[in-house]
């Protein structure tokens, strides 16, 4: 059993697709551990993206974080990280498999409605990020 961190991002949230998002990853056959709807700091965003810190449009995926707030989710199971990543889709919903969130939901790379931790180690640093109150 292992877990990742999934969130809904601002787009998806207020596209009203926070059920749809969550629904296939459950269907899929992993289990919601935590759950919350929160607004995300600056300095948090600026954080959970550091690798992309040089690319020209780190500061507009900055202040699309904080638009508004994200659904933050623990999710477990069987290889959590890959299964959640297949379900998730490639980067750029133009390179996403149809059936897959981006693929069916998204269009742009800057607005591509979710985001799932990329490996184990991650998933930990990033479950300490956005739940702190897990201890
Ligand atoms: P990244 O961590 O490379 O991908 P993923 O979200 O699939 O783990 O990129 C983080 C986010 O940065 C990505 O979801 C959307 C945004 N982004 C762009 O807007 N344009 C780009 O060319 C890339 C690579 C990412």
């Amino acid at each position: 059993m292992s877990r990742t961190l999934v969130l809904v991002k601002p787009d998806g949230v207020q596209r009203q697709l926070t059920g749809e998002v969550l629904g296939r990853f459950e269907r899929k056959g992993l289990k919601l551990a935590a759950l919350k709807l929160v607004p995300l700091e600056t300095a948090v965003v600026e954080e959970h993206y550091a690798h992309l810190s040089d690319k020209p449009f780190f500061g507009e995926l900055v202040s699309f974080m904080t638009q508004s707030p994200v659904v933050a989710a623990i999710l477990e199971g069987p290889s959590a990280v890959e299964v959640a990543r297949q379900v998730i889709g490639a980067t750029n919903p133009l390179e996403a498999a149809p059936g897959s969130i981006r693929g069916d939901l998204a269009i742009e790379a800057g607005e591509n409605v979710v985001h799932g931790s990329d490996s184990d180690e991650n998933a930990e640093i990033e479950i300490k990020r956005f739940f702190p109150e897990l201890g």
